[in-house]
C-alpha cells in the first residue's frame, strides 16, 4: 500500500510504499514549532500547553472524543463500497481513504490515551465500541450515522463531508494545546486527498453522462428517463444528492449561536479557519458578526456577538470552500454545451440542527408547510427510486485500465501511473 509513513522536517507526509503486513499505524505528528504561543482566546500569546491544562480539560477531551467518533465512523459507512468499486483505481484511492481515517481516529486515541489517564483509555474504549448506524450504540453526529449506499454517495460524502472534517481540523490546529495542533496537522495533508478523491469523483460522473447525452443526442439534461436508460446519472440526481450531502455537513457545524463554542474560543483550545491569518484582537470580546436566523417567519440577518457565533463563521468559511467544486463541475457541464448549473441549497433547506431545524424550506430558501414539504421532498432529495436506480449501476468494475459505464477515467493515474496500471491485485 502506498500510505503514509512518516513527516518530513516541514510537517509535511512522505508517501511511499509499504508492505500490508509492514503497515504500523504510527502516530503521525506534525513537527514541533518552537516557541509556539497560543493564537487566541484569553491565554492569546502565552506558551502553548505541552500538557493538558487542567482548567479545560472535560471540554479538551470533549472535543478530542467527538473528533475521534468521526474518523472510523467513516470507514464503517464506506468499507463495503469495496465490493462495488467502478475500477482499480477507485478502488485504491477507496483503501487510502479508510487507512488514513482508521489512522485519524488513532491519532485522536493517541491523545486520550497519553494525556487523559484512566477517563481518556474509557473514552477510547468507547470509540471503538460505537458503530455507525447502529441502534443502541450509535456514532456521535448524525451524518456519521448516515449510510453511504453507493460510490456516488461516497464522492459526496468525502467532498462535503470530509471538508467538515478540514474545518474543524483547521480549528483544532490552531489550538493552544500543542499536542492536539501536531495531530491534526498532521491529519489535515491526508484530508486533502479525501476532497480530491470527491471533487474528482463527482467531476468524473458528471462528465461521463455529459458526454453519454451528446452522443445520443439528448438534449435535455433534465430527461430523467432518457438518461438513465444510458447508463449514467443524471443531472437531476447529481443535484439531489448533492442537497443531501451538503445538508448533512452543514448540520455537523452544530448551532450557530453556540456558548460551547465561545467557551472553546475563550479557552484556547478550538480556534477559527486560519485564525493566525485573521487581522484582529484574537478575541473578540467587542466584535459582532452576522448570523442567518429565522424572525418573524422570514430568513435574516442578525448581528450577534461574534464569540457566540464561531460555528456559523466557521460554515460560512465552508460554504465558500465548497464552491470551487461547483464551479468545476459547472465548467464541464457547460463545455458540453448543457444549460444546467449544479447549485448549493438554501442553508434553511432540509435541516436537522440549528436556526431552521423546525421549519422546511425549498432549496432556494422559500418557507413551506409540512404537506407541501412532505408533497415536494422528493424534487429535492433522493427517492427510493433514485436509490434503486443508482444501485442497478453498481457493477464492480475490476479489469486494469477498466471504467463502470458510468464514470470517465480520471485525466491523470496515482503518481503518474499509465492508465492501465494495476492499481490493486486481486487473488482468486
Ligand atoms: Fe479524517
Ligand atoms: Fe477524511
Amino acid at each position: 500500500m502506498r500510505t503514509a509513513y512518516s513527516v518530513d522536517p516541514r510537517g509535511w507526509a512522505k508517501f511511499d510504499y509499504v508492505k500490508m503486513p509492514d503497515y504500523r499505524w504510527g502516530i503521525l505528528l506534525a513537527p514541533q514549532e518552537e516557541n509556539r504561543v497560543i493564537p487566541f482566546g484569553e491565554h492569546y500569546g502565552e506558551p502553548a500547553w505541552q500538557e493538558v491544562p487542567g482548567e479545560h480539560r472535560a471540554m479538551l477531551r470533549r472535543l478530542i472524543v467527538i473528533q475521534g467518533d468521526t474518523e472510523p465512523a467513516s470507514v464503517e459507512q464506506q468499507r463495503h463500497l469495496g465490493k462495488t468499486a467502478p475500477s482499480l483505481y477507485d478502488l485504491r484511492n477507496l483503501f487510502q481513504v479508510n487507512v488514513e481515517e482508521g489512522r485519524h481516529l488513532w491519532a485522536m486515541v493517541y491523545l486520550l490515551q497519553k494525556y487523559f489517564g484512566r477517563d481518556g483509555r474509557e473514552e477510547a474504549d468507547d470509540l471503538l465500541r460505537r458503530r455507525s448506524g447502529d441502534a443502541d450504540s450509535p456514532r456521535m453526529l448524525g451524518a456519521f450515522n448516515e449510510a453511504t449506499p453507493d460510490w456516488l454517495s461516497f464522492f459526496m460524502f468525502t467532498y462535503f463531508t470530509d471538508r467538515d472534517g478540514k474545518m474543524q481540523l483547521h480549528s483544532l490546529a490552531q489550538s493552544g494545546f500543542d499536542p492536539l495542533s501536531r495531530t491534526c496537522r498532521f491529519m489535515l495533508t491526508e484530508e486533502a486527498h479525501h476532497m480530491f478523491v470527491g471533487e474528482t469523483g463527482i467531476s468524473r460522473v458528471v462528465q461521463r453522462t455529459c458526454e453519454a447525452m451528446k452522443a445520443a443526442g439528448i438534449g435535455d439534461p433534465s430527461d430523467v428517463t432518457k438518461v438513465r436508460a444510458l447508463g449514467v446519472v443524471d443531472l437531476p440526481t447529481i443535484q439531489k444528492k448533492l442537497n443531501l450531502h451538503y445538508t448533512l455537513s452543514l448540520d455537523l457545524f452544530g448551532s450557530e449561536v453556540s456558548t460551547n463554542a465561545a467557551n472553546a474560543f475563550n479557552a484556547g483550545i478550538k480556534g477559527r479557519f486560519h485564525e493566525t491569518q485573521i487581522k484582529d484582537d484574537h478575541r473578540l470580546q467587542n466584535s459582532t458578526y452576522p448570523v442567518l436566523k429565522l424572525v418573524n417567519g422570514e430568513i435574516k440577518r442578525v448581528d450577534e456577538p461574534a464569540l457566540t457565533t464561531l460555528n456559523m463563521r466557521l460554515r460560512d468559511d465552508y460554504t465558500q470552500d465548497c464552491i470551487k467544486g461547483l464551479l468545476r463541475w459547472n465548467k464541464i457541464i457547460s463545455t458540453a454545451g448543457y444549460d444546467f448549473k449544479l447549485t448549493l441549497p438554501n442553508v434553511a433547506f432540509h435541516r436537522q440542527i440549528g436556526e431552521f431545524k423546525d421549519i422546511h424550506a425549498t432549496p432556494d430558501g422559500v418557507l413551506i408547510d409540512d404537506a407541501t414539504w412532505n408533497k415536494r421532498k422528493g424534487e429535492w432529495l433522493p427517492s427510493t427510486d433514485d436509490g434503486d436506480f443508482i444501485a442497478s449501476l453498481m457493477i464492480p468494475v475490476t479489469g486494469v485500465g477498466e471504467f463502470a459505464s458510468w464514470i470517465s477515467p480520471p485525466k491523470v493515474g496515482i503518481d503518474n501511473k499509465p492508465g492501465d496500471f494495476e492499481y490493486v491485485k486481486i487473488e482468486t
